[in-house]
């Protein structure tokens, strides 16, 4: 059913999705090598919390030179395992190589507040600490940027890795493990210390990834994927009483008003719909559109989707490659089929072009008479549902209306219509942009979103917070010694 699948004789078959040819054989961990994992993991743990976080710092500013020096040979093999074409290839390891620029000076800025006492002669602050081992599932549609976002974070916070990508692109990981044990033989030869086993890879189904969700030596699972997999990793890490990170599902909208410029949203459409195949988190899914341009800008729409160019990846004609594998067309299939049923009217694609090896398809656009069940769903392929809306108020409801959070947009130029779309009362979601489309987001901002996505938040602003521990200090540095809130416990 996968392109890469775990055959009788135990090995991971890799395929490609650019022709469905399996490009490398792989030996998968096993459950003892997931548990010693661990227990590496904890020995690593001793020596990096005492390191300080600036010299930890420095590994990530090598790593981040390697990944430069890497970027294009390291891209090929992210486009080779996952699809994407190569300019997001290229895009995707950039996003690794900026998360390591910002963890290197954020290294030096792990800070707290300091905090008034009530009581004379005392003083409080927050020391930020580091958490213990990460552990850190991925998704085969970003196979490198999520786990660097979380990696390049947990590193300069104190906590070393485990990592359990998706078994459809263990090379991409096996990649960046390799590239960053070349960083740390770099930084002793610059004398400085690092122990063994600050990352790890694990290759492996989710036998694999259930045994760090479980264990009680991991405080933290940073997880990317679907909804229904966040549901399963959720209770059990809870159970055990640790932290999660969750990025799981999105069904990202975009309000297109009467003020829009018309141009730029349809630029942003094809891309952030079109691009990647459909296959990110962030893409665009439901198309909100204000009565008066709807017409206007779906009969532009149509033809820049037809112009759309198809084919390997690799090749830098195309602007989209192949789906992941036949399950993800089975899924797409279902969508389309149930979408006619809901009242939906195919205007542009979603058929296969059969003269190719992979699974190459046109994207489609569907017109929808509402928000029905399956517009609800997220089906992780290049469907896009149009959607009419009346007035403003119940263009926000429309958008609000489902039951991920991850990003969003509007299209206007009017100030008060964007204004309100930011505002408690506009997008619920984690991500909410004016006039740029859902997908494509920076790494200086948290990433993540709400309700069914998982709350979590990864990469930029104060998302490093999730790597540490707080400590609360308060500190005497008088002669007496006063109780707060003015009790008394004195013998006579
Ligand atoms: C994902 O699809 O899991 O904002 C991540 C974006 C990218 C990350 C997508 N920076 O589209």
């Amino acid at each position: 059913e996968l392109q890469s699948h775990l055959s009788q004789d135990g090995q991971l078959h890799v395929a490609t999705p650019i022709d469905g040819s399996i490009v490398a054989h792989i030996k998968p961990h096993n459950i003892d090598d997931a548990q010693s994992s661990i227990r590496h993991a904890l020995d690593a743990f001793e020596h990096w919390k005492a390191t300080p976080p600036p010299v930890r710092g420095e590994l990530i500013r090598l790593f981040g030179n390697i990944l430069r020096e890497h970027k294009e040979p390291l891209a090929k093999l992210v486009t080779l395992e996952c699809g994407k074409i190569l300019s997001e290839g290229r895009g995707e390891v950039q996003e690794m190589i900026d998360i390591c620029d910002l963890a290197t000076g954020q290294s030096r800025q792990l800070f707290g507040k300091t905090i008034a006492s009530e009581r004379p002669g005392h003083h409080m602050r927050e020391l930020w600490h580091p958490l213990g081992v990460v552990g850190i599932i991925t998704a085969f549609n970003f196979p490198v940027a999520p786990w660097a976002w979380n990696f390049a974070n947990a590193l300069i916070c104190g906590d070393p890795c485990i990592w359990k990508p998706s078994e459809i692109t263990p090379l991409s990981a096996l990649a960046c493990q390799a590239l960053f044990e070349k960083a740390v033989v770099e930084f002793r030869s610059h004398g400085y210390d690092a122990p063994e086993y600050l990352s790890q890879t694990l290759i492996g189904g989710p036998d694999i990834g259930q045994i760090l969700v479980e264990s009680p030596d991991i405080p933290l699972i940073s997880a990317t994927g679907s909804v229904a997999m966040g549901k399963k990793v959720a209770p059990i890490v809870a159970q055990r009483l640790g932290k999660t990170i969750l990025e799981l599902g999105g069904n990202n909208a975009m309000i297109v008003t009467e003020h829009a410029d018309l141009d730029m949203a349809l630029r942003a459409i094809l891309f952030s719909a079109v691009g990647t195949c459909g296959q990110r988190c962030t893409t665009l899914r439901r198309l909100i559109i204000h009565p008066d341009v709807k017409k206007q800008l779906i009969e532009r729409l149509i033809p820049a989707y037809e112009s759309i160019s198809i084919g390997n990846p690799l090749d830098e004609n195309f602007l989209m490659g192949p789906l992941i594998h036949e399950k993800a067309f089975e899924d797409m299939n279902k969508a389309l089929d149930q979408a006619q049923k809901q009242g939906g009217k195919i205007l542009t694609g979603g058929t296969r072009l059969v003269d190719k090896d992979g699974i190459y398809i046109t994207p489609c656009i569907i017109d929808m008479q509402e928000q029905t069940h399956i517009v609800r769903d997220e089906t992780f392929a290049p469907i896009l549902y149009v959607l009419e809306y009346k007035d403003f108020e119940q263009a926000l409801k429309i958008h609000n209306d489902v039951t991920q959070g991850l990003s969003s947009c509007i299209f206007t130029q009017n100030v008060k219509q964007a204004e309100a779309f930011l505002s408690a009362t506009g997008s619920d979601c984690g991500i909410a942009n004016v006039n740029i489309g859902p997908s494509g987001a920076e790494i200086g901002g948290a990433f993540g979103g709400e309700k069914d996505t998982g709350g979590g938040r990864e990469s930029g602003s104060d998302s490093w917070r999730a790597y540490m521990r707080r400590q609360t200090q308060t500190i005497n540095y008088s002669d007496a010694l006063p109780l707060a809130q003015g009790v008394s416990f004195d013998t006579q």
